[in-house]
């Protein structure tokens, strides 16, 4: 297991800042979703990640998490998680503390040449699962008063990218859905915010990032002069979940090196 540093504000893996709270990963078997679910539960959290993949058992293992396998496009995948965080509670209304939504698929193809397949797929992958996972876990959070949610977008959300049309469609939806609900939920205790990760070497960019020629027009954008690990985005991560952004909502945060001001 990758352990984290020190993220200030947060506090240390050793001091167990999230110990007693519980959270859902979804894509917790992917390159980022991974990252994030180490380093939350290296801080304490005890979560069940949900990921149609198998490798989700592993690194549940890893984490000490309950592993969901599922497609996040079955409509029942979010009442199984929250079952799952309900087990062994004792509370009234059982968590979760906190949801990312880490979960995604893309398709490098030109705008007007996505099938509708693939276009539908983008859709309810992207926004549609993953709205349903905010929707079903802001109801237990809004009956404890508490809650912290931070979903995965992208740098192509606000940004034109040749290639990825309606992948960053999706994106920007994932955006915007991320701050409305930052508006309806804040008075309800619940924060919901964002990261928009630039290009981080997973296995969704593997292909587009074993070409050199790709990899420099990237890198020609990046003003820190290299491309993201997953390691990177987890820490902003961890940082919105936690106390110390108890005054953050409705905020997406580039984590991408800097390419969104280039
Ligand atoms: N890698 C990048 O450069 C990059 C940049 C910006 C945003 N993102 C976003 O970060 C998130 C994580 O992506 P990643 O780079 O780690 O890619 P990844 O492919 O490693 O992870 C995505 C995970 O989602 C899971 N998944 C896909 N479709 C699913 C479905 N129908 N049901 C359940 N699980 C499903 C996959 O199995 C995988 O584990 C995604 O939302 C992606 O759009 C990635």
């Amino acid at each position: 297991m990758v352990i984290p540093g020190t993220i200030p504000g947060v506090g240390t893996p050793g001091e167990k800042p999230f110990a007693g709270r519980t959270g859902i990963v979804t894509g917790g078997a992917g390159g980022i979703g991974s990252a994030i679910a180490r380093a939350l539960a290296a801080h304490g959290a005890r979560l069940v990640l949900v990921d149609s993949d198998d490798a989700v058992e592993s690194v549940a293992a890893e984490c000490g998490a309950i592993a969901l396998r599922g497609d996040i496009r079955d409509h029942g995948l979010p009442g199984r998680a929250l079952s799952l965080v309900a087990s062994g509670s004792s509370e009234p209304v059982a968590g979760p503390d906190l949801l990312v939504n880490a979960v995604g698929t893309q398709v490098r193809t030109a705008g007007v040449e996505v099938t509708e397949e693939d276009w539908q797929r983008l859709v309810d992958v992207n926004l549609s699962g993953l709205y349903r996972f905010c929707r079903e876990a802001a109801r237990p959070m809004i009956a404890r008063g508490h809650g912290s949610m931070v979903n995965v977008s992208s740098l192509s959300a606000d940004r034109a990218l040749a290639g990825i049309v309606p992948y960053a469609a999706t994106k920007a939806a994932v955006s915007q859905l991320t701050r409305g609900l930052a508006v309806e939920l804040g008075p309800r205790g619940v924060r919901v915010n964002g990261v928009a990760p630039g290009y981080v070497a997973t296995p969704m960019t593997a292909d587009l990032l074993s070409d050199a020629d790709n990899v420099a027009r990237v890198l020609a954008r990046v003003p820190l002069g290299r491309l993201a690990e997953p390691e990177d985005i987890a820490p902003a991560v961890v940082f919105l979940l936690s106390d110390a952004a108890r005054y953050i909502t409705g905020e997406v945060i580039a984590v991408d090196g800097g390419f969104a001001v280039t």
